[in-house]
């Protein structure tokens, strides 16, 4: 191939760059976590003040022959808009590092931390499947996740407790995040039913709150039986293990958080028909609740459409799910036995999704 000249060896370029941006994405991730591991937003955020580099690097746990490379990481941070530098006076060129709202996300002690989230996303255990990728595209197995450790995702977290616990740590913060938006701004939604059963509701976050802030609710937790052995009820609480392709505990309500996108088509269908028949019909008012995302089909912004599309591949490569537009939801529902549905965008780049028998 000749280097052509001109407007075209421009294009060329920016084409290169533009692969070299994509090839070190990775490297966004990888410097976050890193950042995760030492603590750097909680030391930052503990010293109350802007806090000089040379302040950080001494309250960081670091061995000294590293104190020179924390600078480089920052900078990094401070491009991804996890951290600014702000003047501590009027002659200081040096400036102090501050966090963000995103890294105020990353606080250890903060309710709505994303932290587990990373954590379990960026262990070895889930990155490894993306190696597999395209051995899996030529093979029959049914994911990437399996043809890294020979099993699904959901037998690894029963045999290996340190997955289970990043996992269910990861659902929980992410679920006290999901129900105080719920709780606040969808009060009506749980108003007139006596009981309510969350599906694949781990270790019952989001149960726990929805019991708190609606006693008259009585609440079933229901996962697999390792992931709600020894868990205590209360008095409106309780923990049932099972498996929803079996057979779902009866309930005014069925709750489900970011289940049905872990599923193909094929097994979502047949957990909403199990929804179905453990909601009452519809001249009683049973309903499902639904938190997922809807595709926009290219409609939002160039970073949601980015994050929808990661968690489409995220889906693909560690279990048989998928995210779906407005219309597969549609089609999904009612050839499970549902007649309508409603959508309310309160959460972000997620929906609540409410189905009626
Ligand atoms: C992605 S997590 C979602 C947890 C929770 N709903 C949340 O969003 O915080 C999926 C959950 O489904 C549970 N699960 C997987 N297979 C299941 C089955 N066959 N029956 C019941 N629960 C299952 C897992 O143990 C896990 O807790």
């Amino acid at each position: 191939m000749e280097f052509p000249n001109g407007e075209h060896s421009r294009e060329l370029l920016q084409a290169q760059a533009h692969i070299w941006n994509q090839i070190f994405n990775f490297i966004n991730s990888m410097s976050l976590k890193c950042a995760i591991q030492l603590g750097i937003p909680d030391v930052i955020h503990s010293h109350g003040r802007p806090m000089t580099l040379s302040e950080l690097v001494d309250a960081l746990p670091i061995h000294h022959t590293k104190a020179q490379f924390i600078y480089r990481l920052m900078c990094i941070l401070i491009h991804s808009g996890f951290f600014v530098r702000q003047k501590i006076s009027e002659n200081d060129e040096e400036g102090g590092y501050l966090l963000t709202l995103a890294s105020q996300l990353l606080l250890k002690d903060e309710p709505f931390s994303v932290t587990p989230l990373l954590l379990a996303m960026l262990d070895p255990i889930l990155i490894n499947p993306w190696h597999h990728v395209s051995e899996w595209f030529q093979n029959d197995d049914p994911t990437p996740f399996h043809t890294t450790h020979r099993r699904t995702l959901w037998d690894y977290t029963c045999h290996e407790p340190k997955l289970n616990h990043l996992i269910n740590d990861a659902m929980s913060s992410d679920a006290r995040l999901v129900t105080s938006v719920v709780a606040r701004d969808c009060k009506g939604m749980f108003e007139g039913f006596n009981s309510l059963v969350d599906v694949g509701g781990g270790i019952g976050t989001v149960a726990k709150a929805i019991a708190d802030k609606f006693p008259h609710l009585k609440c079933i937790v229901f996962d697999l039986p390792h992931v709600v052995a020894d868990l205590e009820g209360t008095e409106n609480l309780s923990y049932v293990g099972g498996d929803m392709f079996e057979a779902i505990p009866p309930a005014d309500v069925v709750f489900l958080k970011w289940i049905l996108h872990d599923w193909s088509d094929e097994e979502s269908l047949r957990i909403l028909k199990k929804c179905r028949e453990a909601i009452p019909s519809k001249d009683k008012g049973g309903k499902v609740i639904i938190i997922e995302m809807i595709m926009q089909n290219q409609k939002g912004d160039d970073k949601s459409i980015e994050t929808q599309l990661f968690f489409d591949m995220l889906m693909m490569a560690v279990v048989t799910g998928r995210e779906r537009n407005e219309k597969e939801w549609a089609k999904l529902f009612f050839d499970a036995g549902f007649s309508d549905y409603k959508i309310t965008p309160i959460l972000g780049l997620r929906s609540v999704i409410e189905i009626y028998p």
